[in-house]
């Protein structure tokens, strides 16, 4: 009752707001360090743009180590985790805030699995690398690990809200 109550006011909501000003889930996305090395910038964001999802922030840096140690802190006691973080902190990377409906399960399915030889030819770690410690891309696992990753990498100002114009044929 409750749940049908909530996707009813769910849906007139949707249909009072202007799309321009709805402000979708977002995920956090990182070319890594070797990702950038491989001329692979351009790549990555093409596949996000084509598929419709809305740039909210970008930044090019070299993150410290105590940054990274703080983005994979669920990670700690891995025994990857020191090179893990010395490899993500070792050369620049490109920070991305990304928006869209669902966007963080599906960066994850655009992205293909964690290791590249799970991933399928057509996702972006099946096309474009081999071993897990080079596997070029980082997004967010989680819409909670999301807000913290992007809250950790950006301070608010750096987002921005703007109306993509072509938002009414991507969404209905
Ligand atoms: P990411 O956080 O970078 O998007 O990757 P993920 O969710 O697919 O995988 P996660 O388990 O969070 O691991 C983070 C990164 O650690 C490196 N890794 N190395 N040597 C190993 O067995 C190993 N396992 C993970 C990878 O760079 C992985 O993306
Ligand atoms: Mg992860």
């Amino acid at each position: 009752m409750l749940a049908s109550v909530v996707c009813l006011l769910s849906v007139i909501a949707r249909r009072l707001t202007p799309l321009s000003i709805m402000v979708r889930e977002r995920t956090f996305i990182a070319v890594k360090p070797d990702g950038v090395q491989r001329g692979l910038i351009g790549e990555i964001i093409k596949r996000f743009e084509a598929k419709g999802f809305k740039l909210a922030g970008m930044k090019y840096i070299q993150a410290s180590e105590d940054l990274l140690k703080q983005h994979y802190i669920d990670l700690a006691d891995k025994p990857f985790y020191p090179g893990l973080c010395k490899y993500m902190s070792s050369g620049p990377v490109v920070a991305m805030c990304w928006e869209g409906t669902g966007v963080v399960k599906t960066a994850r399915v655009m992205m293909g699995e964690t290791r590249p030889a799970d991933s399928k030819p057509g996702t972006i770690r099946g096309d474009f690398c081999i071993e897990v410690g080079r596997n070029i891309i980082h997004g967010s696992d989680s819409v909670e690990s999301a807000n913290k990753e992007i809250a950790l990498w950006f301070k608010p100002e750096e987002l921005v809200s703007w109306t993509q114009t072509n938002e009414s044929w991507i969404y209905e």
